[in-house]
């Protein structure tokens, strides 16, 4: 199996490191020449500036694609339609259409087509999702997931929606096991071009309700959610990978065992390529983050509620 990557920024790094440690890694793109040299001398790898010259020279079957949101469409369609497997950054695409049509377009192929909702590998959020399918506390009735940090200044393309809560909307899809019904949000600008801080309220069926507090303000990194049982409170924190359940006999709380989130990953999307199992996101999933975000964004700037069950 042969692997190569499509932008080596901030976060690519960290792909390239896993991939060349599993012994897959290709080649790598990045527009920027310096470091794309970089890059391909420290693993040994052929580096190219452009997407045409490393189709037209690499033989590989499926390619990471971790350049900036408002690239992976183009990108993506151009690698789907040469028959590679693709694993794309988050979120999938700008638009939710867009997502659609590559979703679409993999199906046609059979081909994997999957987006790096990496929360879902955290062994954190493994346990809380285990609970929560296994009824162990009662029904899962209520989230809230609060994510900040100091802004990035390299993001320019999106705000702290796209970037930064989608993490949280998938992950409370993923535990809810649902789409949402309603959104409502609101979000403002302090110090970006775009919105840096954001609350969203996610009404799913049954009464059960997310609420996602994102900000690029806070010089702390903060990455926690509590989940509200019927039986039990369980917060967790995707950083310290930490699981506390507060039940009517006191609180106790379970190390995480600290499984790098990235590594399982990407194993499990090598072993998709494989045919061993289907990849945890499901590129529908992934659309549904990005129709969530932009209706997120709608009802942000409307002072409505967006309903996606009527839309
Ligand atoms: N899963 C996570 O936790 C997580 C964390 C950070 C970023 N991300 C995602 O990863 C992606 C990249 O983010 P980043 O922080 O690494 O950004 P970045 O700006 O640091 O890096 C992007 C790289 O892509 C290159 N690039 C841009 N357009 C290109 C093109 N057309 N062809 C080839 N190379 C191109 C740039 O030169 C740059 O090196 C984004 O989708 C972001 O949302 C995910």
């Amino acid at each position: 199996m042969r692997i190569v990557q499509i932008g080596a920024g901030g976060w690519g790094k960290n792909h390239l490191r896993v991939l060349s440690g599993l012994g897959v890694l290709g080649a790598v793109c990045d527009s920027d020449p310096s470091r794309c040299a970089e890059y391909g001398r420290r693993y040994g790898i052929k580096c190219y500036t452009s997407l045409d010259d490393m189709m037209n020279s690499e033989e590989f079957d499926g390619a990471f694609v971790v350049t900036p949101t408002s690239t992976h469409a183009a990108i993506t369609e151009r690698l789907l339609e040469a028959g590679k497997h693709v694993f794309v950054e988050k979120p999938l695409t700008y638009s939710a259409q867009e997502g659609a049509s590559l979703a679409r377009l993999a199906l046609k192929k059979g081909l994997v087509l999957t987006c790096g909702y990496i929360e879902r590998f955290n062994p954190a959020v493994e346990t809380v999702k285990k609970m929560t399918d296994d009824g162990r506390y009662g029904k899962l009735m209520m989230l809230e997931l609060r994510r900040e940090n100091r802004m990035p200044l390299h993001i320019k393309d999106v705000g702290i929606i796209y970037d930064t809560s989608v993490h949280d909307i998938d992950t409370a899809n993923w535990l809810f096991g649902d789409m949402p019904q309603i959104v409502f949000a609101r979000a403002g600008r302090m110090k970006h071009d775009h919105e840096d801080y954001a609350s969203i309220m996610l009404g799913y069926p049954g009464d059960r309700i997310a609420v996602i507090t994102s900000n690029w303000i806070t010089p702390e990194r903060v990455r926690r959610f509590d989940a509200v049982f019927a039986d039990a409170v369980v917060s967790s924190d995707f950083i310290t990978q930490e699981v506390t359940v507060h039940g009517a006999d006191g609180a106790s709380t379970e190390s995480g065992d600290g499984r790098e989130p990235l590594l399982l990953e990407i194993q499990s999307f090598l072993g998709a390529m494989r045919g061993s199992h289907r990849h945890r996101v499901a590129p529908d999933e992934a659309v549904g983050v990005t129709t969530i975000a932009e209706a997120a964004l709608r009802s942000s700037r409307e002072g409505v509620p967006v309903r996606l069950d009527t839309d």
